[in-house]
């Protein structure tokens, strides 16, 4: 059977028939709807079924560096065989229109990999939903990758469709052949997912379903390719000992074992990405997958290398209070004079790291596979910081700018201990070559000036939180104005 579902340079709105909070499926190009779809320009690609190859035979990739110059990275079992083949690799990235995902599909292809995108854009419908926007504006996700290909000449495949729909994936993996899949496509937000029954019940479903299908779509179709999932800190909660990377050694009653490191997830966003590492660490047991968990810590900034090489490849800054992260919020809030939120007492400690490490993190994960059958946990993050520790840091960079910035508690929305021991392990990326770029008075200067660049856009209306975790209810939430 022929299947046509490469779409690119396709525009489309979505259903007006899907609920407000409903999954995404509606939105979705999947292969039954596919041909409903208005799309300008559309590029039809037929995929036959094809014998599964040996990875160790293809697994590389000729990379284009910053420079120009041309090099090529081993992957782990290239090193282990001591040869290499030239064709480029082929990397998935699911949620590739997302924050993460977009400045990662750009980098990865500006490195020479051969980069296929697959999103069902429902984080843009959630923003139309709710209400909010970006700070800075985005472009569709059609003109993102042809402005690429105007700049670099380098082509980002499209495939638009939700991952929950188990034909319109594997139509995907058997068309693209991807020898890494990125998993970014998921509903991050842990107040999203706070909102309402129905929200809850649509992250679990999303991101459980999707992951459970990107874990079947490998072992039915591309058994060799290397799943790199992101997943979060957060699952690890804040226990009053050291955090270490996935694993933990106990001695119980004269006993002991290297077991997976105790989740104590305080979302219901939180616990879907534990559901996650569990099914991933059964099936690679099971099934031989070869998978890496990245626990990222929160991310912050915006611009990377790629992404400012245009606006219309400029990515999302979200400074909401659902999708928007600590330290992005605080830049923005200072940047329009509106006190920082921090909530409760401050003392909540997390691991942060820059967007531009976020990448290259993903790269190291990328060209150092894990072996069939492996189930890999790197934490992802480079420093820690206490909120109140960022609110100061925010408040003395403003300073140099000439901004007044005010530091405010404000109630906590969430259910969260607000001063604990925070030390979490994080030294597996920085063994494979990770090089941070840490949080100095620099970027901070520049993350402000970028706020204040956009400040104009910024609906002062979305800064304060308003999802409560103990107010949830079974009942929808509706939008007042
Ligand atoms: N941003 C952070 O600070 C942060 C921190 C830790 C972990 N993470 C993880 O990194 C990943 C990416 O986060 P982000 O900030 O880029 O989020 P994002 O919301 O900006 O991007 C997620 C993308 O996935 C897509 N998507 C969601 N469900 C999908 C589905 N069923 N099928 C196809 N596409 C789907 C969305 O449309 C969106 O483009 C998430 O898994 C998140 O949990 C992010």
């Amino acid at each position: 059977m022929k299947m046509a579902h490469l779409v690119t340079n396709c525009s489309f709105s979505p259903s007006p028939a899907v609920k407000p909070y409903a999954r995404s499926s509606g939105y979705c190009c999947n292969v039954a709807q596919f041909q409903s779809l208005k799309c300008s320009n559309v590029v039809l690609k037929s995929c036959p079924a094809r014998p599964r190859k040996a990875f160790a035979a293809r697994a590389s990739a000729v990379v284009q560096g910053q420079t120009g110059k041309t090099q090529t990275p081993l992957t782990g079992n290239e090193q282990a065989s001591g040869h290499s083949s030239s064709r480029p690799k082929k990397v998935m990235v699911i949620g590739g229109d997302g924050y993460c995902g977009w400045a990662t599909a750009l980098h990865l292809s500006n490195k020479g990999y051969e980069v296929a995108i697959v999103d069902n854009l429902v984080r843009r419908l959630f923003d139309h939903q709710l209400g909010l926007d970006s700070l800075t504006p985005i472009a569709s996700i059609q003109n993102r990758i042809r402005r690429w290909k105007s700049l670099t000449g380098k082509t980002i495949q499209l495939y638009v469709g939700d991952i929950c729909d188990f034909e319109f994936l594997s139509e995907a993996f058997k068309s693209f052949e991807p020898d890494s899949a990125v998993h970014f496509g998921e509903q991050r937000s842990a107040p999203y997912s706070m909102i309402d029954r129905s929200r809850a019940v649509f992250t679990q479903h999303n991101n459980v379903i999707g992951t459970l299908n990107v874990l079947f779509a490998i072992k039915e179709f591309s058994e060799e390719c290397h799943l790199v999932k992101l997943g979060t800190m957060g699952e690890y909660g804040t226990p009053n000992i050291d955090i270490e990377e996935g694993f933990i050694t106990i001695t119980h009653n004269g006993r002991t074992d290297t077991l997976p490191y105790p989740k104590q997830a305080s979302s219901f966003y939180h616990l879907s990405k534990v559901h996650d590492s569990h099914n991933i660490a059964f099936t690679c047991k099971a099934w031989g997958i070869r998978a890496t968990d990245l626990n990222q810590g929160v991310v912050y900034g915006v611009r990377t290398d790629e992404t400012a090489m245009h606006e219309e490849l400029s990515n999302r800054f979200d400074y909401d209070g659902i999708f928007g992260t600590a330290l992005n919020r605080f830049c923005v809030q200072a940047a329009v004079g509106h006190p920082l939120t921090v909530y409760g007492k401050g003392g909540q400690t997390r691991g942060y790291l820059d967007i531009r490490d976020t990448v290259q993190c993903v790269e190291l994960a990328i060209a150092n596979p894990a072996k069939p059958g492996e189930f890999r946990v790197f934490n992802q993050f480079t420093e820690q910081f206490s909120v109140n520790e960022l609110a100061k840091l925010v408040t003395a960079a403003g300073a140099k700018l000439g901004l007044e910035v005010q530091a405010k508690s404000v109630p906590n929305p969430r259910v969260e201990a607000e001063e604990h021991y925070y030390n979490a392990k994080h030294t597996k990326l920085m063994e494979l070559g990770l090089e941070p770029h840490l949080l100095s008075d620099s970027l901070l200067d520049s993350l402000l000036n970028f706020a204040v660049q956009y400040k104009d856009r910024v609906d002062a209306a979305q800064i304060m939180p308003n999802v409560s975790w103990k107010k949830m209810s079974a009942k929808p939430k509706t939008v007042s104005v």
